[in-house]
């Protein structure tokens, strides 16, 4: 099969993760005989730097052209690079909201899992990560905050900002859609979290939920509010499948849900759209401060790289080679430094790009 795949190196240690990624696709693909095109853009600072603005309409126009889209991390030091002096139009972060936004990716997969090897990592108590977890947050990704009306503006000498949370029934129910559709496919339950209490845009997200959820009668259904949900991801994270949430929350529940795991630098992310096509990236940032120094952690995007030849080409198979891969090398002990301990040995981005390839 002849995979078309435009990679975005972006900005960071996010060049060092995409190399150490197409190595492990490349492994994967002489393996069971497929061939990898890929087509590299610019995307975030590093668009800026060369185009002025961090995303052009031809990158846009690329990646569309591709089955898939493979990203490492886009963005800076938000005090200290000259990309944030920019008008915020025109800043890194921008270049991923209209990527999302021009290829509709409305749906984001972002797992949240407890490694048995590296439950030591996990910050909570023993008696809670005893009962490990493992869930997928759907956040949904191209309506809310994100993308409602926006201004800043002087109202009798006074400086005021609006943001707008609107959201329509349509765009409930496709993200709605794919989140019973995934937990079909896990433990059948899914945490509807809103702010229903407080908010019309909840409200109709709870009523649509609640239409959708009548096609699934298999698939247990909960609603719970926002805050409640924050406090349970740190209480009881076991008790969580599926939670499905809107574009702000979601933000903020998947990087709880990460930093529970103690480990974001094995979390995979993807974002998909009405098709198969999708946007895979690692759950975690562009790490400015640890940039070229060969220490990143690669798995997350590996495993980002996994989930995209699951989703997007159907390739279930060559996705549990690369998942067993890391589980192994987990087992023989390898460790990059941000989920190093003790008796195991250290190694760095390219080693363990290495190490993984290896084990195809
Ligand atoms: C994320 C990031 C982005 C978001 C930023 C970089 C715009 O935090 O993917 O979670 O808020 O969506
Ligand atoms: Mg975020």
């Amino acid at each position: 099969m002849e995979l078309k795949i435009t990679c975005i190196p972006g900005d960071g240690i996010g060049p060092e993760i995409i190399t150490e990624a197409k190595k492990v696709l490349d492994a994967v693909a002489k393996k069971y005989g497929h061939t990898m095109n890929y087509t590299d853009i610019l995307m975030g600072g590093a668009s800026i730097d060369v185009h002025g603005v961090p995303l052009t309409d031809e990158a846009i126009e690329t990646a569309r052209n591709a089955d898939a889209v493979l990203m490492g991390s886009i963005g800076g030091n938000t005090t200290t690079s000259p990309w944030y002096k920019l008008p915020p139009n025109l800043r890194p972060e921008a270049g991923l909201l209209a990527i999302r936004k021009a290829l509709n990716l409305f749906a984001n997969l972002r797992p949240a899992v407890l490694y048995e090897e590296l439950a030591g990592a996990c910050p909570l108590k023993e008696e809670i990560s005893a009962a490990g977890f493992d869930m997928m947050m759907m956040r949904e990704l191209t309506g809310g905050l994100y993308f409602g009306e926006r201004k800043t503006f002087e109202e009798n000498g006074v400086m005021k900002a609006v943001d707008t949370l609107t959201y329509d029934e349509n765009e409930i129910r496709r993200i709605a859609i794919k989140g019973f559709d995934i937990a079909m496919k896990r433990k059948k339950k899914v945490t509807s979290v809103d702010k229903a209490n407080v908010l019309d845009s909840s409200r109709l997200w709870r009523k649509i939920v609640e239409e959708v959820a009548k096609d699934y009668p298999e698939v247990t259904l909960e609603h719970m509010l926002v805050d409640n949900c924050a406090m349970q991801l740190v209480k009881d994270p076991a008790q969580f499948d599926v939670i499905l949430t809107e574009n702000m929350f979601g933000d903020i529940l998947s990087d709880e849900a990460s930093m529970v795991t103690g480990s974001i630098g094995m979390l995979a992310s993807a974002s998909l759209n009405d098709s198969k096509f999708g946007l895979y990236e690692p759950s975690h940032g562009s790490a400015p401060d640890i940039a070229g120094k060969d220490i990143a952690n690669p798995i997350a995007t590996i495993l980002s790289a996994a989930m995209m030849l699951r989703y997007s080409f159907d390739l279930d198979q060559e996705a549990d080679d690369i998942e067993a891969a890391v589980k192994r090398v987990l087992q023989d002990g390898y460790r990059t430094v941000d989920i190093m301990s003790e008796g195991c040995t250290q190694v760095g981005c390219k080693q363990m790009g290495d190490l993984l390839a290896e084990r195809i």
